[in-house]
């Protein structure tokens, strides 16, 4: 079974009221991080990082009602049925979906065929409500870190009921150290097993990244960009947003221009940054390259104001819509992209 993390189980008391003193203590690690935060130190978003990596703050916040409800934001339901009708809203706000089955790093092999299968069904059901959607999935989640064969197992059979009806699968990408492998299986899949509705994420938070996009440009891929997600040593990611922000600016450049179009590229600029998205219109209104040729995608629950602006003016807009039970780790990255959102949590928490 998939790691599930289901909020309406009933645990003791006891249980509860330690989980309820340790919540304390976290909300005071996290309300003193707020402190130090606004003296500038960037060292809240590793915090919650780090906690988003934490099996012990996994199960203290899942197990509280309160937390779900502030997770429900960005994450459309934990079923199923509630992904589809948040595909079809969207749809009938002329944005597109990307749904994403929530999980990663599974734990064992039956957790990893489970993830499969529930993508399959994502598909079928996809499928079966006729809505404009793909499916985003993560290789950890296809058992990644236990057998390599595993998930390029897992992959292939999802590509191939994808391809029986004419959808995509994007692969996302998540902490550094799958960058190669999930760059070789993208591969692999992609070239050596002429799966074309496959397409990979990069991150322009990492120092290779201009390196991949070189060679991805060679390839005509479909590529999301994005600022990345994920805590990284200095040693191989910009310590600066301001330096990310530059390279994003630069990746989508080389995967906009004239050489990259005629390869094939097809491109995806998944940010909510106003910046971004407006050099991204200027470098493609200066290089004649038409709206519809590219795509920008934001997350389910952030800008929404955005994402409907874009769709007014003609741009393509897909919305990454992550569902079930596994919400945790997702949850705890939105948090530490905008610390702001940890304030809502936090007064959320303490009004109950
Ligand atoms: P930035 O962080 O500069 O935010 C710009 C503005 O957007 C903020 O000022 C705020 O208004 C709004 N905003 C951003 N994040 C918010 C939040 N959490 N809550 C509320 N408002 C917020 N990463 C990764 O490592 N691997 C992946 O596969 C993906 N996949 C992916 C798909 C899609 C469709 C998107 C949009 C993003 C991803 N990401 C990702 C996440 C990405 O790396 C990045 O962390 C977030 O998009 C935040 O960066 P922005 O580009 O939005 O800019």
């Amino acid at each position: 079974m998939h790691s599930t993390h289901n909020t309406k189980s009933n645990a003791p008391q006891a249980a509860r009221s330690g989980a309820a003193v340790k919540l304390l203590a976290l909300l005071a690690a996290t309300g003193g991080g707020l402190l130090l935060y606004r003296e500038g130190e960037n060292w809240l978003r590793s915090l919650l990082l780090y906690l988003a990596r934490a099996g012990w703050a996994r199960s203290l916040v899942t197990g509280f009602p309160p937390a779900w409800r502030m997770a429900s934001r960005f994450v459309a339901g934990e079923s199923l049925d509630e992904a589809i009708a948040a595909a079809q809203q969207l749809n009938g706000r002329g944005l597109g979906a990307a749904l994403d089955y929530l999980g990663e790093s599974v734990e064992n092999a039956a957790e990893a065929n489970a993830a499969r299968d529930q993508i399959l069904y994502l598909l079928d059901r996809i499928e079966a409500a006729g809505v404009d959607a793909y499916v985003s999935l993560k290789l950890s989640q296809l058992g990644l870190k236990l057998d390599e064969n595993l998930a390029v197992n897992n992959l292939r059979m999802i590509l191939q009921r994808a391809r029986q009806y004419g959808r995509r699968v994007r692969i996302d990408m998540e902490e550094s150290a799958l960058v190669d492998v999930t760059l070789d299986i993208y591969r692999r899949l992609r070239h050596g097993e002429g799966f074309d509705n496959v397409g990979v994420v990069i991150q322009a938070m990492l120092f290779r990244s201009e390196q991949d996009v070189r060679r991805l440009v060679e390839e005509g891929a479909s590529v999301r960009l994005v600022k990345g997600a994920y805590k990284e040593p200095p040693d191989i990611a910009f310590a600066k947003k301001a330096d990310t922000d530059a390279n994003m600016i630069r990746l989508m450049q080389m995967m906009l221009s004239e050489q990259a179009r005629k390869n094939g590229v097809s491109l995806a600029v998944g940010s909510h940054d106003a910046a971004i998205i407006a050099a991204t219109n200027d470098y493609a209104q200066r290089g004649g390259v038409n709206k519809q040729d590219y795509e920008f995608q934001l997350l389910y629950g952030i800008r929404r104001d955005l994402q409907e602006q874009l769709a007014a003016q003609g741009h393509r807009v897909r919305v990454y819509v992550p569902y079930g039970t596994a919400w945790y780790p997702y949850f705890m990255r939105r948090l530490a992209e905008r610390p702001a959102n940890l304030w809502f949590f936090v007064s959320n928490l303490v009004r109950k």
